[in-house]
């Protein structure tokens, strides 16, 4: 992977997962977040879910915690007028806290749901939650196309992802698939900014280009097959 023709791509996008600011209510209802919430977005992106954070919290404060200084400037800008708000480039699983909702939508699956949890316990305040969406099969044989876009490695299902929850010592409060209007959010912004970057890409970005244009094409055809589970969840 050339990693600048990577950021070229998604560099500039306003979200860098699927998901809506419907999610972040519904998670935040059910997890009975408080309105003076102390809030760590966790692998934030560019900060597509930050603005329904704050409406859920209107008196607390976001830490958005990213890896990718690009992603952790995209916030400070973004939200440079909000003293609620902090961005901070560095490691998600390295927070104290404490919190009473831990978002990461799209993150926890590059350090583990066991991990991240295990983690997270520690920076939770008493009462708080964990909210977080991760890749999950919805059929149990899907398409070679969906095989091969998870390089062979395919995703737990719902059971799956509930066991690790629970071996991890939390209870699992509520689901929901992302809607296809969470994907839509997610690619159609990505579509555009393609077909911008065509012109006069060099080798390099056109494969990159290639790449995220396949991914997109299976998602359309095989989304029963497959999508993002969001997962409401608290300590026991
Ligand atoms: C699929 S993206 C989702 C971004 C954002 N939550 C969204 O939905 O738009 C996952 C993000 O997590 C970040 N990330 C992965 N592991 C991380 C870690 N240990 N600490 C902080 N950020 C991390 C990546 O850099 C990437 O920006």
């Amino acid at each position: 992977m050339d990693w600048d023709a990577f950021f070229k791509l998604h560099d500039e996008l306003p979200r860098e997962g699927p998901g809506t600011d419907g999610d972040v209510l519904w998670a935040a209802e059910l997890g009975g977040v408080p309105a003076h919430a102390r809030i760590l977005d966790g692998g934030s992106g560019p900060g597509g879910d930050i603005a329904a954070l704050l409406q859920v919290a209107p008196e607390g404060r976001v830490l958005a915690v990213e890896m990718h200084q690009g992603f952790a400037d995209a916030v400070a800008k973004r939200f440079e007028d909000d003293k609620r708000v902090t961005a901070r480039v560095g490691s998600m699983m390295r927070e104290h806290g404490p919190f009473d909702l831990i978002w990461s939508a799209g993150a926890v699956y590059f350090v583990g749901v066991a991990e991240a949890l295990n983690t997270w316990r520690k920076a939770l305040a008493p009462g708080g939650v964990v909210a977080f969406s991760e890749p999950c099969l919805f059929r149990p044989a899907p398409d070679d196309a969906v095989e091969t876009l998870f390089e062979g490695i395919l995703p737990d299902d719902e059971a799956g992802i509930r066991a690790k929850v629970e071996a991890a010592g939390y209870e699992v409060l509520g689901t929901r698939r992302i809607s296809d209007a969470g994907w839509e959010a997610y690619y159609q912004p990505q579509e555009a900014r393609i077909e911008m970057l065509r012109q006069g890409a060099d080798d390099a970005l056109n494969a990159v280009l290639d790449e995220a244009e396949a991914e997109i094409a299976v998602w359309r055809k095989h989304r029963e097959d497959f999508g993002y589970l969001l997962c409401v969840t608290r300590p026991l």
